[in-house]
């Protein structure tokens, strides 16, 4: 591949040549003797005529190159101060006994598997173990509450969950159990079979539910070898925050995942089999599974998967303490983790602890990079802090600096180019493209590169209404931004009600909900405002029942408990205002950007069919800075 303006045009004007090419690097049981089927727009499959096994591609196959004694995982917890490595035999030899505990439990390929796990390597055997015997997972980040677990129980409507006696967070003990009992009882498709994997530091064990036991399932475990299943069959479904508050359930395929994961370890991130990769996630997101688990893994390369934090775990080395000890060439994290690393050591005496030597790069993703934390990583670390931009329905990268294909200047706010396969523009309101430097809604021209999403589980119209049908022939992606005169992509920030905070992806909508359902209650509104370090925060503005005699004190305390209980500590909300009214348009639509830009002290947009003036000059009087 020569450079990135010919790899790029080939990949718009010729895709299936491109994706064709790109499918070598995988083995597949029947090869593709084509990659794109544009049958039936505005849907578009991968590879239709192809079968695979994704475990296989991930594991099998490396050790049938010789390459068994390669270290495929190193588990490094912080939390437990342990440490365990799975070369690639040992990781496969795991993944075919699991993968032969949950077919002896009865699940087949098709079958769905919910996966609740803290960060340990069970969660990743029991992900690849689904993919070999065709099952389609369904993880769900351990800092999901119940009810969050069992709207995706409801949804997906597996016939196993998978779990673990609990996860560890700073000062305390998170136990899954009750939270699974409690799912389990509030959905209306509870699986029969629990699976649980138990973990010496929290209380409660599968014997305490009449639930199967990991290990004891484990130690009479058949092998099992793969299964063959179509590329376009799913791999996965990963809910995630849409602007209601029902997640949407991304469907993943097999085919085009795996070409487009391992196109995107070498030439987004430049890295090779022989590297040690680190990506400091959680298997619950997108980043975890296609680059914890799935990426490193079918490139053959050496995946670190650490329970932790970036600081107070010990302190803020530990990014760097992983990266010395382990040989890690590259690190992948959200830039809230950089801004924690930097307002716990600005001066960075840490770092000076830790032979770097092996380190080449650090990726960024997840929230906008701001160029403040771009210039301190690049200063203090001295190696390319690259920056990039996707989201849980494209997989892998849609724009970034491409690594191993042709490294571009940095600018600082921008997530470089768009990446090959992903035809990026901007249009206005109507569906107008828009030149250089004007900001509007960034979309993606159809058909989107191999490895994004198939659809929304069992929920066509959704996916056609929530993707398809804004801008006919286009992706929307929910973003706004621009393009400047070198074709460098700048985003802003989502255009539609979903948050980012740390990182996480989090629907105002949802906690709205919450809040609403409270009996003092009248209406709401969550917008997320902005945050020094977690990019942003949910913050809500209440509006009383008439008669509700409740103090400020006595509803922000229960409203911060409610929404903890209902949807999980991850939401992190915290700020609770009460105001006399919310400013809405004559048909009732709450002025929420106006809201937001208010609190933030920015300069704000009053839309001309604003209902009633004086409730937003009220606001400003009360909120604006
Ligand atoms: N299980 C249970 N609870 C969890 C959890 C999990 N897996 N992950 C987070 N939580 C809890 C935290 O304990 C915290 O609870 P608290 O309110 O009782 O303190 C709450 O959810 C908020 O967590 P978080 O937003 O992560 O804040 P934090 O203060 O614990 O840590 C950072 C701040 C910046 C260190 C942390 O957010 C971080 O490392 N972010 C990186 C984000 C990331 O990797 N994103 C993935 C996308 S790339
Ligand atoms: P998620 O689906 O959780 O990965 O979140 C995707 C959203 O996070 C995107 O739609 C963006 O709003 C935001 N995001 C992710 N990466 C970046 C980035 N590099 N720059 C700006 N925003 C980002």
């Amino acid at each position: 591949m020569a450079t990135y303006a010919d790899a790029f045009s080939r990949s718009i004007d010729d895709p299936d040549g491109f994706w064709l090419d790109a499918a070598e690097a995988i083995d597949w049981i029947t090869p593709p003797t084509r990659a794109l089927d544009d049958s039936n727009p505005p849907i578009y499959r991968w590879y239709p005529d192809a079968s695979l096994n994704t475990s296989a591609n991930a594991l099998d196959r490396h050790v049938a190159a010789g390459r068994g004694d390669r270290d495929a995982l190193i588990w490094d917890s912080a939390m437990v101060g342990e440490k365990r490595t799975y070369t690639y035999a040992q990781l496969l030899d795991e993944v075919a006994r699991f993968a032969g505990v949950l077919a002896a439990q009865g699940v087949t390929k098709g079958d769905r598997v919910i996966i609740y796990m803290p960060m340990i390597p069970e969660a990743a055997i029991a992900m690849l173990a689904c993919a070999r015997i065709g099952a389609v997972h369904s993880v769900v980040f351990g800092g999901f509450a119940a009810p969050e677990l069992a709207t995706r129980i409801d949804d997906a409507q597996p016939v196993a969950v998978v779990t673990a006696s609990g996860g560890l967070e700073p000062g305390r003990v998170i136990e899954y159990l009750p939270m699974v009992r409690d799912a389990l009882a509030l959905s209306a498709s509870a699986p029969a079979t629990v699976i649980v994997k138990d973990r010496a530091q929290v209380p409660g064990s599968a014997v305490d539910h009449g639930w199967l036991d990991w290990d004891e399932q484990m130690a009479s475990a058949d092998a099992v070898g793969p299964v063959e299943v179509a590329a376009t069959d799913p791999l996965y479904i990963l809910y995630t925050s849409g602007t209601t508050g029902k997640p949407k359930g991304v469907v993943r395929d097999n085919g085009g995942h795996a070409v487009a994961l391992v196109w995107s370890m070498k030439y987004v991130y430049g890295v090779g089999p022989d590297d040690v990769w680190w990506t400091a996630s959680d298997v619950g997101w997108v980043v975890g599974h296609s680059y914890i688990v799935y990426g490193p893994l079918l490139l053959g390369a050496t995946t670190i998967m650490y329970e932790g934090k970036p600081v107070g775990t010990p302190d803020a080395g530990a990014f760097w303490r992983v990266i010395s000890e382990h040989r890690a060439s590259a690190l992948f994290t959200a830039p809230t983790a950089i801004r924690a690393i930097r307002k716990a050591d600005p001066e960075a005496a840490e770092l000076a602890k830790y032979d770097m030597s092996s380190f080449r790069t650090l990726f960024a993703a997840g929230e906008r990079l701001d160029p403040d934390t771009f210039a301190w990583g690049t200063e203090t670390l001295g190696v390319p802090v690259v920056d990039h931009w996707w989201q849980t329905e494209t997989g892998w990268a849609i724009v970034a600096n491409l690594r191993g294909l042709e490294p571009m200047p940095l600018k600082p706010g921008t997530a470089t180019v768009a990446v090959p396969g992903y035809d990026v523009q901007v249009v206005d309101a109507e569906g107008n493209r828009l030149g250089a430097d004007a900001e509007g809604n960034i979309v993606v021209k159809l058909p989107m590169p191999p490895g994004t999403l198939a659809g929304l589980w069992r929920d066509e119209a959704r996916f056609r209404s929530s993707y398809l049908e804004a801008f006919p022939g286009y992706y929307l992606t929910g973003d706004s931004g621009y393009i400047d005169g070198d074709g460098y992509v700048f985003v802003l920030g989502r255009s539609d009600d979903v948050i980012n905070v740390a990182g996480h992806r989090l629907s105002t909508g949802s906690i709205e909900a919450v809040v609403a359902a409270h009996p003092a209650v009248a209406e709401c509104a969550v917008v997320g405002i902005h945050d020094d370090l977690k990019g942003q925060r949910p913050s809500g503005y209440v509006v009383l029942k008439s008669g509700a005699t409740i103090s400020a004190d006595d509803l922000r305390a229960e409203l911060v408990a409610l929404v903890r209980e209902a949807i999980g500590a991850v939401a992190t909300f915290r700020d609770v205002t009460v105001v006399e009214a919310l400013p809405k348009t004559r048909s009732g639509k709450i002025l929420r950007k106006t809201m937001r830009q208010i609190v933030d002290g920015e300069e704000y947009t009053v839309p001309s069919t604003i209902e009633d003036m004086s409730v937003l000059e009220a606001l400003v009087e009360q909120l604006g800075r």
